[in-house]
């Protein structure tokens, strides 16, 4: 059966194409057989699938999930940046992030007023020579003072979501609250694999970050709040020891601050 199936594309002019058809069928073959898949375990894959795909929309990426829930989202990102590119390490994108976030101007706030801790922001964008890049985009999201990001709102006015640009020498600043800890969300097929398999749900607080500048390649990660009991036990994989920060706490003001820097590796040639 398996030979059957590689033969089947022997006629694909894709190379790369073909590898990755070859290798996957290879892999799901090889799996069924492992664990002598039955119908009724099958047909319960493809409903689980089925559902998957039913639970996204415009807002909503079950499938995305998967991935990140699975490992995969992670050991991708780890396997594009083996050949060390002495840029900052990246970090799942999640299914929250929004195209074209509202511009700020440097050190304003993306936060609504109301709950949260306040929470100031600061640092550079550098280059690998720990140049500052002037001009580098920088779009923020991070949960509100809820612990839920807004698109989970009803009527997802826009709040912990905005874009900020680096001044002449890379530093950027912005206000937001202290992230926190939440779950993913559990009401779709994700959500009961994870139920069914006794594994929890949380992510530690962490603030997103998509960082832009021409001429660099352009870095997804987040920050993580050091001392978060969810770090060693991430829900989608997601944290890297280099990406855990303290955010300082000012007893008097009832302030936070976390200052980080990100460097950018130059673009590969096209
Ligand atoms: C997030 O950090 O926003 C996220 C990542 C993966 C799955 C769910 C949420
Ligand atoms: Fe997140």
């Amino acid at each position: 059966m398996t030979e059957e199936v590689l033969a089947s594309a022997s006629a694909c002019e894709d190379a790369r194409l073909r590898l990755v058809f070859e290798s996957l069928v290879r892999h799901l073959h090889a799996f069924v057989n492992e664990v002598g898949l039955t119908p009724a375990e099958w047909l319960a894959g493809v409903r689980f699938l089925t559902a998957t795909g039913h639970t996204c929309d415009e807002f909503r990426q079950e499938f995305m999930m998967l991935s990140d829930t699975l490992g995969v989202t992670s050991l991708v990102d780890e396997i594009a940046h083996r050949a060390s590119t002495g840029a900052s390490e990246s970090s799942v994108l999640g299914p929250f992030y929004t195209e074209n976030p509202p511009e700020i101007a440097r050190g304003e706030s993306i936060a609504a007023p109301g709950e949260g801790v306040p929470l100031d922001v600061r640092g550079h964008v550098r280059d690998t020579a720990g140049a500052g890049i002037p001009g580098a985009v920088l779009d923020v999201w991070g949960t509100d003072g809820g612990g839920l990001y807004d698109s989970q709102h009803p009527d997802h006015p826009v709040d912990c979501r905005g874009r900020i640009r680096t001044a002449s020498d890379g530093g950027f600043a912005f206000r937001t609250v202290v992230p926190s800890s939440y779950s993913i969300p559990t009401d779709g097929p994700v959500g009961a694999m994870l139920q069914r398999l006794g594994r929890h749900t949380f992510r530690p607080a962490h603030l997103h970050f998509r960082v832009g500048a021409a001429g660099f390649a352009p870095l997804t990660t987040a920050i993580y709040l050091a001392g978060d009991p969810y770090l060693s036990s991430d829900a989608v994989f997601g944290v890297r020891a280099s990406l855990i920060e303290e955010f300082r706490r000012d007893a008097a003001s009832g302030t936070a601050t976390l200052e980080r820097d990100f460097t950018l590796a130059k673009a590969a040639p096209a």
